[in-house]
């Protein structure tokens, strides 16, 4: 079966990651995966984490069976999150909450869904999108295509030709958008665009997969929500994949929820039998304990109020990152304009360096950065953006006397 196998190609996020751990430059920098790093660069289990898992573990008489979609208050609690409590959404009873094994779960049974119920639907994912994306909707069996989203040349979102290319899309298909701070870029449509999007999306028919892995990473959690709510109006259909990673830092726990917005409580039972099929062929049940955490924060009064200034200070460090990359960049690289960087929200910054920079940040100053010149922001400390933007000085430098 394997001897005439080829290597298969790594992964583009976590190889670096990888090859990252094996350096040994004791100056190396990594600002390649997606993982929340404090000032002192570790990854720290939130306190009303660690509180709920103590009242976890005291509680805790089974390890039996969540059950396939996982636990209804873990559902409940979820869609509050997304849509604000009492929403219409909810009092009609007209979505439906699986818990997933992480967001990247909840995009495989959105896809392996869609493949079910519409077999010829194909996904239309931005230009460019998170690496994985393609990977996901193709193992489900789905074609993927892109629409443009970032214009290189001005550093911006190209709206205009974003909507353009949405309204040429065939009716049924699906056009995955990111929530809020979209991954590469860190662009997003504005509060107006979103409503621009919503209509066209509703317009053509098309449905719309939000990727919601940043909420409360942009401007807070009830604000980062309002491009989902702008899709969401009375009777539209959406599919919402979330994710626990970031905002509770659940990195491997593998948290996250499909909530599927249907247009009546009817539909939305029959699309819920219809998503328990596809977990039940793939996973069969999801692992208990990171819903169990999200669960018990969610919904005591004292540890949501305290996540939720865990989180607040989380996205105060990466604004004041930011900030101070986009700051010692502008004093290093005067004659190059990298104001916006600014402008770009949640983990990720799009430097605009190329794929070559990239590689000769990190061969000749062991700094991880995707190729695409992406930068986990939330791996800068004061301590490593001076370092950092003198060597893309020096490459910059470098490439231009070429
Ligand atoms: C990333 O984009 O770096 C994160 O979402 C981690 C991942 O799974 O790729």
């Amino acid at each position: 079966m394997f001897r005439a196998l080829r290597k298969a190609p790594a992964d583009p996020i976590f190889h670096l990651n990888e090859a990252y751990a094996r350096d040994p430059n004791p100056r190396k920098i990594n600002l390649s995966v997606g993982v929340y790093k404090d000032s002192e660069g570790n990854t720290p289990v939130f306190g009303s984490v660690r509180r709920a898992e103590e009242r976890i573990l005291k509680a805790e008489t089974t390890k039996k069976y969540v059950g396939i979609p996982g636990s209804r208050e873990y559902a409940e609690v979820v869609q509050a999150l997304l849509f604000g409590p009492g929403h219409e959404i909810i009092s009609s009873k007209r979505a439906i909450t699986a818990h997933t094994p992480g967001g990247t779960g909840a995009l495989r049974v959105a896809g392996e869904l869609v493949k079910r119920i519409s077999p010829q639907a194909r996904v239309w994912v931005s230009e460019p999108t998170w690496p994985n994306h393609a990977n996901v909707f193709r193992a489900s069996g789905l074609a993927v295509e892109t629409y443009p989203y970032y214009d290189p040349a001005t550093n911006a979102l190209t709206f205009d030709r974003m909507l353009t290319a949405i309204q040429a899309i065939p009716e049924g298909d699906v056009v995955l958008l990111h929530g809020c701070c979209h991954n590469p870029t860190g662009v997003d449509p504005t509060p107006d665009q979103w409503v621009q999007i919503a209509d066209s999306l509703a317009e053509r028919g098309l449905v719309p997969l939000v990727d919601f892995a940043y909420q409360g990473l942009a401007e807070g959690i009830r604000e980062d929500a309002s491009g989902v709510l702008a899709l969401c109006r009375p009777g539209r259909e959406v599919l919402i994949a979330n994710s626990f990673s970031k905002n509770f830092g659940l990195y491997n726990e593998r948290v996250g929820a499909l909530t599927v917005v249907t247009s009546s409580q009817r539909d939305a039972e029959a699309a819920f039998g219809h998503v328990k099929r596809c977990i039940r062929s793939n996973y069969s049940n999801p692992p208990a304990h990171g819903a169990a955490i999200v669960t018990t924060v969610l919904c005591d009064p004292q540890l949501c109020a305290e996540w939720e200034a865990e989180v607040e200070v989380m996205r105060n460090r990466i604004d004041h990152m930011r900030q101070l990359f986009a700051d010692t960049l502008a004093a290093k690289v005067p004659q190059r304009d990298f104001g916006f960087i600014r402008e770009q929200r949640g983990m990720f910054s799009f430097s605009g360096l190329s794929p070559e920079q990239v590689g000769l940040l990190r061969d000749e100053y062991s700094i991880y950065m995707l190729g695409s010149g992406r930068v986990n922001v939330a791996g800068l400390t004061k301590d490593n953006v001076e370092p950092l933007c003198q060597a893309i000085a020096d490459v910059l430098g470098t490439a231009s006397q070429r």
